[in-house]
């Protein structure tokens, strides 16, 4: 689903944010990008979503080598990704479900269509009854999860998260994390950058470390982190009940 090839990433300001970085991302996986601020996770989102290009190198998305990807094409593109920030960008003088409809009515889809793809994004995070309400009358971790939401709306194949739980205490953060498993489960690709190493380390996931724009480690799911996963997860279930039901239909 992603390749890079030797990718070396300088900007205006000169400085390398990534130095030669060579990897493999096949379709079906989540993988956590982590490493130190500065590293260059970010970058690499950047340039997988074409809001930056490579100074050298090759960025290969959906089969696709993003240099043949021309301006124009960028919008096309870009309504085969999901996106999730840290600070969500939601619009605050908009209802949840108007947010949430954004990608959809960019697409140009049917009055009708929209409704019924926004409810269901909805209910896949949990949140069918917030939909008239404004973003900043939900809770943070809510807000993050519609900005989940109008992500996976137009049913992307790829799901791009940069630092998604950064604003987020440990319990909320584990609970949106899941919630990305919970897409990945029904097939969709998810790479998230975060540099919660203690979140992550609750997870059977796959992840590549980052260190002054390197490679410089990989750790593939094992044993011990499978049994920490089982263990947290039952715990959540029985602690709390916030994080929602599973989606209630596959997002594709
Ligand atoms: N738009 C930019 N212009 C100049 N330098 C940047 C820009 N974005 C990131 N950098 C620099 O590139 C390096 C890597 O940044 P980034 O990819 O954001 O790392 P991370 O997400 O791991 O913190 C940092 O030194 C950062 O200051
Ligand atoms: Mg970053």
């Amino acid at each position: 689903m992603i390749r890079f090839d030797q990718v070396h990433k300088r900007y205006a300001n000169g400085r390398e944010a990534l130095a030669g970085v060579t990897l493999n991302i096949a379709s079906g996986e989540m993988v956590f990008l982590t490493g130190h601020s500065g590293a260059g996770k970010s970058s690499i989102l950047k340039l997988i979503a074409l809001i930056e290009r490579p100074t050298r190198g090759q960025v290969w998305v959906d089969t696709q080598n993003t240099a043949t990807i021309r301006p124009r094409g960028i919008p096309e593109f870009r309504s085969r990704l999901g996106v999730v920030f840290q600070d969500h960008k939601l619009i605050v003088d908009r209802s949840v479900a108007e947010n949430v409809a954004l990608p959809l009515i960019i697409a140009g889809l049917s009055q009708r269509e929209i409704d019924k793809r926004v409810r269901a994004a909805l209910d896949q995070v949990g949140l069918l009854d917030k939909d008239k309400l404004r973003p900043l009358e939900l809770s943070t971790g809510e807000q993050q999860r519609i900005g989940i939401a109008r992500a996976v709306v137009a049913k992307p194949k790829l799901l791009i998260a940069d630092e998604p739980t950064g604003n987020l205490d440990p319990e909320l953060a584990l609970e949106i994390i899941q919630l990305f498993k919970r897409f990945n489960d029904v097939g969709v690709t998810v790479v998230i950058a975060s540099h919660d190493v203690h979140l992550i380390d609750h997870l059977n996931a796959r992840r590549i470390v980052l260190g002054e724009g390197r490679v410089t480690g990989e750790a593939p799911p094992h044993a011990a982190q499978a049994a920490a996963q089982a263990a947290s997860h039952a715990s959540l279930h029985t602690a709390s009940s916030a994080a929602g039901r599973p989606p209630a239909g596959t997002p594709r």
